[in-house]
């Protein structure tokens, strides 16, 4: 039997509610909207991470990274001048280092003629009013991708931070403005400031990689820097496990007493949780790492015409400005900031 059709409603107009709180009247056009507006994005937000390979006049895009390309010293050096005229304060520089070049304990990460270093100084000489940050880990250099010392089949954390610390001062010879250690190795921040205030380095600061989380999100990156390859086994050991929150604190809180001059989070969208509660914990400068696989999916379905990639570039960084991050790592950041500038 089929269902009764309900009666059409007999009032051509439906009655008023008896509304009090309307919110839609604050979003009723855009000079209202505008008005409103909590948070806003500007470029000084934004931290632009590179890769840099060796040659001259080269660039290689990087297939899992549409848009992103490795890029040889002296084109670094142009594409940090354009970030630079665009407003953004600070790049990150990640190296492709020669195969060759890898060896069991990264010993090429040591090397100031290494190709983060190179960048450093030939960027300093050319933009020195944009920020430069550095990474402090193992893995572009090992042999075995990872970001420690490995032994028997363990990282082990206080040799290897013996290394990150000559790792951070050779960076810091180099020009670096910021030492940002992204290995996760107990005590490292600790370390790290004590043999940058030794060496003079007292203005340099550090930004800690405080919730690193191991992530999947990390693929493309890793095919960047060449070490997907490589990697035997996984980061568990030292990046955090994602089922946690608590220990987000915890470690920030011990990066913060070593020295920390920011903490981040990363992955950032999927950790947006851990972003808000870290600046609502400690109130310190918080950043979020956008990081490769973020920006891989939303550039893949934009390349797909499934989702407008504009748009979620956009609405993807501000939810980390809503979140409390005072700024965030992020490959669009040259594409932001000029869509910043379009906007005024
Ligand atoms: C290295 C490092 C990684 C990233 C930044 N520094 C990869 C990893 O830990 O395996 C990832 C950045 C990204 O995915 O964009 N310690």
């Amino acid at each position: 039997t089929p269902m009764p059709v309900p009666p059409l409603r007999s009032s051509p107009k439906p009655e008023r509610l008896s509304l009090v709180e309307r919110p839609r009247r604050n979003r009723k056009s855009e000079w209202a909207r505008r008005l409103v507006t909590e948070n806003v994005l500007t470029a000084g937000d934004l931290i632009w991470p590179i890769f840099v390979r060796d040659g001259v006049g080269e660039r290689t895009p990087i297939a899992a990274m549409p848009g992103v390309d490795r890029v040889s010293v002296d084109v670094a050096v142009e594409e940090v001048a354009r970030a630079a005229s665009l407003g953004i304060p600070a790049v990150a520089i990640f190296p492709y280092t020669d195969p060759a070049l890898r060896d069991p304990t990264g010993s090429e990460a040591l090397n100031a003629q290494n190709l983060t270093c190179r960048a450093c100084r030939a960027i300093k000489e050319k933009v020195p009013e944009v920020g430069l940050m550095t990474d402090v880990a193992l893995d572009p250099y090992t042999s075995h991708g990872h970001d420690g010392l490995l032994e028997g089949g363990r990282i082990l954390n206080d040799e290897t931070v013996g290394l990150l610390v000559r790792q951070a001062l050779v960076q810091a010879d180099a020009g670096a403005d910021i030492i940002a250690p992204s290995d996760m190795m107990d005590g490292r921040v600790g370390a790290i400031r004590e043999a940058l205030d030794a060496a003079g380095h007292l203005d340099v600061q550090i930004m800690a990689y405080s919730a690193k989380y191991a992530s999947a999100f990390y693929g493309p990156f890793r095919e960047a820097v060449g070490s997907s390859g490589t990697l035997t086994g996984d980061k568990r050991t030292y990046q955090m496990d994602y089922a946690n929150s608590d220990e987000a604190i915890y470690e920030a809180e011990l990066d913060l007493a070593q020295g920390a001059d920011m903490i981040m989070v990363k992955p950032g969208l999927p950790y947006i949780d851990i972003v808000a509660r870290l600046k609502n914990q400690f109130g310190r400068p918080t950043f979020a790492y956008q990081v490769s696989g973020e920006y891989s999916m939303i550039m893949a379905a934009a390349l797909n015409g499934w989702i407008d990639g504009e748009k979620a570039m956009v609405e993807s960084l501000m939810a980390f400005k809503r979140a409390g991050a005072d700024g965030i790592l992020t490959y669009f950041a040259p594409r932001m900031a000029e869509r910043l500038r379009r906007e005024r």
